[in-house]
């Protein structure tokens, strides 16, 4: 009896250190300052996470007559419903913190009242995003999951903690930067029973159409220095190629954007996304020299 109590210990003791680990984010002892940077190994194609296929939503929804614009429809022209704001800025300028926050206050109101696609039909909350409207540095991710659907916010549940290890590991914290996502509402697998975990997936391609237009104006209105795509998904709608996480790693991009002109040059870079690296922690080492670099370029010293 007294044996199986130790040996239940133990094994939890045991689970309990693997999970701190895994949801630690430096691993190794960081190099002390992040002007020294070096660019990122990279690794063979099929050692790294793959964009996840699009999925199509079979499900019949309340909303689901509604119109979902395909992926390869060119989106030129800025919507109807862009926020005053943004139509009033002047081309080449960036806005002052005033008109940021107005105009972002107001996007996100449209965002919660959004119906353009069926998960407008499913979600609890919509997750417009959150952040200062001043950051140098945005981060971007695919979609809200089961915390982010209850709680109305971006990466609040265990991969928002590695975020917000990563962000710290920067020598930031989270109120100094902007967080979103392509996909404001939650994308499930099984929507007809929302109660369930485990029950996320990426959103699909006409989803990201819809929601195009919202990510692209919150980065167009806070105009940060970079943009970090987490994952597959965000890499491959922001820097709108086909080709894999993998080969889109390790370097910076000018971002261009298709509904709205960016005020001044804005650059992206994509890493893995913190779900991934919480299932693979082997891929943290390569994920802290990607924001090394994005360190170089804000002048941040690590924190370690
Ligand atoms: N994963 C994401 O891509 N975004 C979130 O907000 C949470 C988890």
């Amino acid at each position: 009896m007294a044996q199986d109590s130790l040996r239940r210990l133990a094994s939890d003791l045991k689970n309990f250190l693997a999970a701190q680990d895994e949801d630690e984010f430096i691993l190794t002892a960081a190099p002390k300052r992040a002007a020294a940077v070096v660019s990122p190994k990279r690794q063979p194609a099929d050692s790294l996470p793959q964009m996840p296929e699009g999925e199509t939503l079979t499900v019949e929804f309340a909303r689901a007559h509604q119109r979902i614009p395909s992926a390869s429809e060119p989106q030129t022209e800025l919507p109807a419903n862009t926020p005053a704001a943004v139509q009033a800025a002047k081309p080449g300028a960036v806005m002052t913190s005033s008109q940021k926050t107005a105009a972002l206050a107001e996007l996100a109101e449209t965002i919660k009242n959004c119906t353009r696609c069926p998960l407008g039909a499913t979600r609890i909350h919509a997750v417009p995003g959150e952040g200062n409207v001043e950051a140098e540095l945005m981060f971007v991710g695919e979609g809200p999951g089961f915390d982010e659907d209850r709680q109305g916010r971006p990466f609040v549940g265990r991969a928002g903690q590695l975020l917000d290890k990563m962000i710290a590991a920067m020598g930031l914290a989270r109120e100094q930067v902007f967080i979103a996502n392509i996909a404001k509402c939650h994308p499930m697998t099984d929507p007809l029973h929302p109660e369930k975990h485990g029950n996320d997936r990426a959103p699909n391609a006409g989803e990201i159409a819809c929601c195009r237009k919202y990510i692209e104006q919150q980065i167009a209105i806070i105009c940060p220095k970079i943009v970090v795509a987490l994952g597959g998904v965000a890499a491959k709608a922001l820097i709108a190629d086909a080709k894999s996480l993998s080969a889109l790693r390790g370097k910076f991009y000018d971002l261009h954007l298709d509904s709205v002109t960016l005020p001044r040059p804005v650059q992206i870079l994509a890493t893995f996304h913190p779900a991934a690296l919480l299932r693979n922690p082997g891929w943290k080492k390569d994920a802290w020299l990607d924001l090394q670099m994005v360190m170089a370029k804000l002048g941040l010293k690590s924190a370690k």
